[in-house]
């Protein structure tokens, strides 16, 4: 079979979707935070995913309505919703693949750190619930700041005493579609043939393409090669921008998402090849518990972190420099509950 690399799956989920798959497994996907921007458009993504049979809607406000109105499409996909508390271990028993977009949004002038004392304490109480309820399932974490969660995440599940390091994943994928559409329109490729890794973390300069590595090749001038770095880096706050207020990116995170979760549902399924980048606990940086970095999804999750392959001079600077950012946000997270505020 040919390897499958992250860019490929620039294709439309629903092309993606005919693929073949070697075990068609009956899946329930548990979303939570399900009735806001992102929750919304990516449990009509999931509705329309031929891998899933069951999708359980979390929020808690205005979710009953939209588990109501998708359950009209006429796909297989078997819709619920739950709201509150007392209805979420319902809403996940049984759940083999988990995704949290619950949480607040930046707003202009923040940066997705300014959302740690709010989104910090949500991401703990939803995964105290998985770790009771779904100890088993892969966790998928949009909700930011994503450098903060997913240690958050993993310490909770650690403290539970079900902490399994191939379940949870920091969900970074909109920083590969991005990349793989502005560097297709800068070079003129055909954005279905483009993949770029992007490694580190979820946060301006932690989030770090590695254009060196592009597939197909190709060559940048040293200028070209930072402002495309920085436009891929900064692509985040250029949405929070532009919907004045409204939030931040919503549609084309949940275009990433649903690619991650239906790749993740490849790999449960016994799918070979899938790759995607994604941020997991791993040794691939020294002293960096965690890092964004090409990874190969299996039967359990995470089969196996890749390493990061050759880094140019620009890469690798750019990457000295963002390291202190990015574990003080990780170590920020395992803080908050190792030893609480
Ligand atoms: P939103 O405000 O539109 O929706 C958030 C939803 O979460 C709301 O429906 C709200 O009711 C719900 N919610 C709040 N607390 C909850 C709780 N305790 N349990 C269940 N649901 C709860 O926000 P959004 O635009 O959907 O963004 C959600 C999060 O995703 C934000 O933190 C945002 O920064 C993050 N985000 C991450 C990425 C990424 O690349 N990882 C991209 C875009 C946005
Ligand atoms: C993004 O990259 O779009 C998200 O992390 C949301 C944000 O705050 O920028």
């Amino acid at each position: 079979a040919a390897r499958r690399v992250s860019g490929r799956a620039a294709a439309p989920i629903a092309v993606r979707a005919g693929r073949r798959s070697l075990v068609c497994e009956a899946r329930k996907v548990a979303l939570l935070g399900a009735a806001g921007g992102i929750g919304q458009p990516l449990a009509l993504l999931l509705k329309m995913n031929k891998f899933v049979t069951e999708l359980a809607l979390y929020d808690i406000a205005n979710v009953v309505g939209v588990a109501a109105d998708l359950s009209h499409c006429n796909t297989p996909v078997k819709v619920t919703g739950y709201t509150g508390p007392e209805e979420l271990g319902a809403c996940l028993k049984g759940a083999d693949l988990i995704v949290i977009p619950a949480g607040v949004p930046r707003k202009p002038g923040m940066t997705r750190d300014d959302l740690f004392n709010t989104n910090a304490g949500i991401v703990k109480a939803l995964v105290e619930a998985v770790a009771k309820h779904a100890p088993n399932a892969v966790l998928e974490i949009i909700t930011n700041p994503v450098n903060s969660t997913v240690p958050i995440a993993v310490e909770t599940l650690k403290l539970a005493g079900v902490y399994d390091p191939k379940k949870v994943i920091g969900v970074t994928s909109l920083d590969i579609v991005r990349a793989n559409t502005f560097v297709s329109e800068a070079k003129g490729l055909d954005m279905k043939d483009v993949d770029v890794p992007v490694i580190g973390g979820h946060a301006g300069s932690t989030i770090l393409p590695l254009l060196s590595q592009t597939t197909p090749p190709v060559t940048f001038t040293e200028a070209e090669k930072k402002a495309m770095t920085d436009k891929i880096a900064n692509a985040g706050t250029v949405v929070v921008e532009a919907k004045a207020g409204k939030g931040s990116a919503t549609l084309s995170m949940a275009y990433a998402a649903a690619r991650m979760a239906e790749s993740t549902l490849l790999g449960l399924n016994g799918e070979p090849n899938i790759y995607e980048c994604a941020f997991v606990q791993s040794d691939v940086v020294a002293d960096c518990p965690f890092f964004a970095s090409k990874v190969l999804l299996g039967p359990n999750g995470v089969a196996k972190v890749m390493g990061l392959g050759e880094l140019d001079a620009f890469e690798q600077a750019a990457m000295a420099a963002m390291l202190p950012q990015l574990k003080s946000e990780i170590q920020k997270g395992l803080d908050f509950v190792k030893s609480p505020p």
